[in-house]
């Protein structure tokens, strides 16, 4: 294959990863962020050899890539194309009804953001895309063209904490009536024409997340597979999620502390709290980061937040 292993990417927290995750090593574990294939190819090594793994991914680039690295494992690696918000129904499917421990590794790959073609990066002048899936319609030219400028404007705010999203939006709006946004250039263009050169990079960064989450409507697609993944954990699993900015964080945290709660509180002095019946218990108090020496030598590991949970009680 012509993409070198390092070069499509590395997978961060390889070590933490396979301590949070795995309890079992005869155990079946879902990667449902395959990617490169690291870190699944990690945990097939981890494994006994009864042990297996089902990996997802909604990129067939991603699967073709990780089929091959994990050829060595035959039947033991089972590669599914999906969206990982269908991971129960994929797996009902497949006739698996519980698994030992699942791990999300959000976002996108090293591979997807630095391919031209793939129109992630603006660090580079190509066609805007942004789809990890790309058989589906909504990419980021759509976004850029077609949405009125007020969603705009939520879009970089809300995904992207953007502070100048109304004038970004507003330019862009006046830009795209001259002629059609077509390149991830075209939007930087707009984005340097409000803020100036000064916090440009930043900005782009923000403008480019807040695009990307909207057309792989990243959070919904989180919170959804969160839900879903929960009755599929065998009592003990575990569930593993590697965040990269705050709004995903966000999600897992509040996800995790929910279904932690012992408790609802009445709000009420004289009424007592409901008493609830939690179905994890979280293992990691405060989200884990990455060493120095990682971090020294893959700077995409310094936004990395790992959170583990363990599954109390199994549903029948
Ligand atoms: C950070 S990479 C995972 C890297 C992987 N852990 C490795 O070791 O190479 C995230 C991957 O998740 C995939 N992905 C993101 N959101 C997804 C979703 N909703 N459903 C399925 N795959 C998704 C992306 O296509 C990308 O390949």
């Amino acid at each position: 294959m012509a993409v070198r292993l390092a070069s499509f990417h590395t997978p961060v927290l390889r070590e933490e990863v396979l301590a949070w995750l795995i309890t079992s090593t005869a155990g079946v574990y879902v990667d449902a962020t395959l990617g490169g294939g690291g870190h699944a190819e990690s945990i097939l090594q981890r494994l006994d050899p009864t042990g297996m793994l089902i990996g997802f991914d909604a990129d067939p680039d991603a699967l073709q890539f990780a089929a091959n690295r994990l050829s060595e494992f035959g039947g033991r690696a089972q590669l599914v194309h999906n969206n990982f918000r269908n991971i129960a129904s994929s797996l009902a499917q497949r006739e698996i009804q519980r698994v030992n421990g699942i791990l999300f590794d959000l976002g996108v790959s090293s591979h997807q953001f630095d391919e031209p073609t793939r129109g992630f990066s603006f660090r580079s002048d190509d066609l805007l895309d942004m789809r990890m899936d790309r058989s589906q319609a909504l990419d980021a030219r759509t976004v850029v063209n077609e949405y009125d400028e007020r969603d705009l404007s939520d879009v970089f705010w809300k995904y992207g904490e953007e502070r100048a999203s109304r004038s970004i939006a507003r330019l862009l709006v006046k830009r795209r009536a001259e002629s059609r946004i077509e390149t991830t250039g075209d939007v930087a263009s707009i984005v340097r024409t409000v803020v100036g050169d000064r916090f440009l990079v930043k900005s782009l960064a923000r403008i480019f997340q807040a695009l990307r989450i909207e057309v792989n409507n990243e959070l919904e697609n989180l919170e959804i597979a969160l839900r879903e993944a929960l009755p599929v954990l065998d009592a003990g699993g575990r569930i593993v999620v590697i965040s990269y900015h705050s709004l995903e964080d966000r999600i897992v945290k509040d996800f995790f502390k929910h279904e932690a709660a012992l408790f609802q509180p009445s709000g009420n002095k004289l009424v007592p709290d409901t008493k609830l019946d939690p179905t994890l218990r979280i293992l990691t108090k405060k989200p884990i980061g990455a060493s120095e020496v990682e971090t020294r030598s893959n700077s995409r590991a310094r936004s990395a937040k790992l959170r583990a949970a363990e599954r109390i009680r199994s549903v029948t």
